[in-house]
């Protein structure tokens, strides 16, 4: 941990504050923000024969990952394709499916999804042996089943059930039934003396210990979830229970503690009396979709949760003058660092945290802010540095770009690229850096970054695929990513695969739907943290 050279944040801010200045009469225009006039177009073309080369592809790997997943994994949690077995590590009630079967109806693949649904129709939420985490199986198993449900009573209700008739149609009513049952299940972990719930428990517990500390991210990624259950239900329980819990973020009880930066929150927070016990934190794991879902509930509902917006946009703000920094030896770009407390920030970033760019763009698009727009796209733009600068073109877990720490052996690495390797080189199938390369496609229309969505799905494809399926690779440093570790995750299905054939996909139900899920104000659709995209809700 070191202070904050201030040299680095002057670049950064003065850039970001002149043109946010010159462009304020921009920002209540009601046509799309013209990004081009301050980010010259790249001006590639992409033909439309190509951009269905590539959906196939896409589609191809998800066959390939579904294949593998049914032959040696089904109904587990995951894939492990080397051992060829499945793996529980998501509660054990088939969190692949779960995660799967949003991008199965978006790329329209109606035989999977009907195997899809009949096992979730079968799942008991009631039992369960594993240690379950609220976080995770909220956004992974409810987003899923909640995401499937809005999708096929929605655009996709027609084409899904004109093939069984009354038997899909059913299926489809089990998925909010079956969201319901799980949510019953789950629900005694908010059960504590603050209604901050426990992050871990075990179902035939039911019992809690307040004594425990959660997580901001734990309990402050549940909102969206449980609040469209309880509108799509009318049963306001749900999302009463999230709301409660989250009031301890939005109004920090010991902010001399917990709230370092305006708006810029601890990590962990006392069950019992909701105080933050330390004041570390940033955009990265343990933080990330705190941040990420405080516009996203505004964009689901601007009516309900303008104190989240107001929220975001005072973190937003505090991220872009406290904690942008450029690497000395590559003054253009941007990286966005974590903090010990107020005094104090460390230059590190993840590849979890470069969906910081999609964010401030879906921020920007929402708001009307070109500030958060050219923010986002230097982020972009920097995670995807991580990527084209390494021999396997795929980005590091963990990175650095202090000056100070550069290891002797990356000297010459870090004068030309920016960063050095942090302590993780492995890659885990995360979607972050094409995630946000989605978001700055719908924003732009610039097919460039459809071009770097593609050298990394190539990359992908070339280093973790196996005959069975994908998966996690230990070395991103060599060309050849190193070994094949051994697990295909549940969000590769959810989320690395549904951006990377939304970004190409110019066809079908979804195309002519117009299901985009960043396009402004009046926008129809928004992603879960795991890419589950849930209808906005409409009074
Ligand atoms: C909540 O916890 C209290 C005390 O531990 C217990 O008496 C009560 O039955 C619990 N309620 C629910 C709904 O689990
Ligand atoms: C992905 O890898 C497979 C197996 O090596 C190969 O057959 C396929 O052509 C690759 N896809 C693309 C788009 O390069």
């Amino acid at each position: 941990m070191i202070g904050l050279p201030r040299r680095f944040r002057v670049v950064v801010l003065g850039l970001v504050f002149c043109i946010g200045v010159t462009v304020t009469y921009l920002t209540h225009d009601d046509t799309a923000v013209p990004i081009a006039k301050f980010i010259p177009p790249s001006g590639i073309k992409l033909e439309t024969q190509e951009l269905k080369r590539r959906t196939d592809a896409i589609r191809e790997a998800y066959r390939h990952s579904w294949t593998g997943y049914m032959k040696y994994a089904y109904p587990t949690d995951e894939l492990l394709p080397i051992s060829r077995q499945g793996g529980n590590s998501m509660s054990g009630w088939g969190a692949s499916v779960m995660d799967g079967v949003g991008t199965a109806i978006l790329m329209e693949m109606h035989d999977v999804v009907e195997q899809q649904l009949q096992f979730i129709a079968k799942v008991d939420f009631t039992r369960n042996e594993h240690q379950i985490s609220l976080f995770e199986t909220t956004i992974r198993y409810l987003g899923g089943m909640l995401s499937a449900y809005d999708l096929l009573t929605g655009p996709y209700a027609t084409a899904f059930q004109a093939r069984e008739g009354e038997k899909n149609h059913k299926l489809v009513k089990s998925l909010l039934a079956q969201s319901v049952s799980l949510a019953d299940a789950l629900k005694f972990s908010f059960n504590t003396t603050t209604g901050i719930p426990v992050p871990y428990f075990k179902l035939a517990d039911k019992t809690v210990n307040s004594n425990d500390v959660n997580i901001i991210a734990g309990f402050g990624t549940l909102i969206l979830e449980w609040m469209r259950l309880s509108d799509l239900t009318g049963d306001p329980q749900y999302g009463a229970m999230a709301q409660k819990a989250e009031d301890y973020l939005l109004v920090v009880e010991n902010p001399g503690v917990g709230e370092p930066l305006p708006g810029m929150l601890g990590t962990h927070v006392r069950i019992q009396d909701g105080h933050f016990t330390d004041s570390y934190g940033g955009w990265g794991a343990l933080g990330d979709s705190y941040y990420e879902y405080l516009i996203k509930m505004w964009v689901y509902d601007s009516s309900r949760f303008r104190k989240y917006k107001r929220r975001w946009i005072q973190a937003a703000d505090s991220t872009m003058k406290h904690l942008a920094t450029s690497p000395s030896s590559r003054p253009d770009l941007t990286f966005v660092a974590e903090y010990a407390n107020s005094k104090s920030i460390s230059f590190r970033g993840s590849h979890l945290a470069c969906f910081i760019g999609g964010n401030y763009l879906l921020g920007g698009q929402v708001l009307k802010d070109m500030r958060y727009n050219l923010f986002g796209l230097r982020l972009v733009e920097s995670c995807r540095t991580t990527y084209a600068s390494t021999p396997s073109l795929i980005g590091p877990e963990t990175f650095g770009w202090d000056e100070n720490l550069v290891p002797h052996n990356q000297k010459e690495f870090f004068r030309k690229n920016g960063f050095f390797y942090g302590g993780e080189i492995d890659y885990r199938l995360r979607p972050e850096v094409i995630e946000s390369y989605y978001y700055a496609y719908v924003v732009t229309r610039d097919n460039k970054y459809r071009e770097w969505a593609w050298d990394a799905f190539l990359a992908i494809n070339r280093t973790c695929r196996t005959d069975n399926g994908f998966t996690t690779i230990t070395d991103v440093s060599r060309a050849d990513g190193g070994r094949k570790d051994d697990k295909q995750e549940s969000f590769w299905f959810a989320e690395v695969l549904k951006y990377l054939f939304l970004i190409f996909n110019e066809e079908g139900i979804q195309a002519k739907e117009r299901i985009s899920f960043v396009r402004g104000p009046n926008q129809k659709w928004v992603f879960n943290t795991e890419a589950h995209p849930m209808k906005v809700f409409r009074s």
